[in-house]
């Protein structure tokens, strides 16, 4: 009980420090969690479908579909439910720019 007083003013406070954007390091991790199955540029191995050279704007619809469910999926419904609009946006940013080098 006593540890839950402490904890609500400390969760508020780093609550409050999180700001909108999303960060490089954060990315980074974002991007980590993807590269399992499909590949550090979006170039997967194995069965998983590769989604390499496709724009951000194809890449961030095809994610949110999954979040929202009107994409059909076995996996990526419950993976993208694990993150923001914002987030997703920026992943898919961040893969668009991967593919281009
Ligand atoms: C456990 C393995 C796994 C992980 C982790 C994973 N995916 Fe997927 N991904 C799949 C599978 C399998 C599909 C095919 C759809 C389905 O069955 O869910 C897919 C489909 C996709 C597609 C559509 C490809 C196309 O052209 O149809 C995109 C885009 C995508 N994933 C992006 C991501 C991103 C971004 C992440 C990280 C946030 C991620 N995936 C994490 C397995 C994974």
């Amino acid at each position: 009980m006593r540890a839950s007083l402490f904890a609500l003013p400390l969760c508020l406070a780093l609550a409050a420090m999180v700001p909108s954007a999303v960060k490089a390091a954060e990315m980074n991790v974002m991007a980590d969690a993807c590269g399992g199955c499909h590949g550090t540029d979006g170039q997967s191995v194995g069965a998983m479908p590769s989604f390499i050279g496709k724009d951000a704007a194809t890449l961030e619809k095809f994610l949110v579909e999954y979040k929202t469910g009107k994409r059909e999926a076995t996996v990526m419904d419950r993976i993208t439910k694990g993150y923001s609009d914002e987030q997703l946006k920026a992943i898919s940013a961040f893969y668009a720019s991967r593919a281009k080098k």
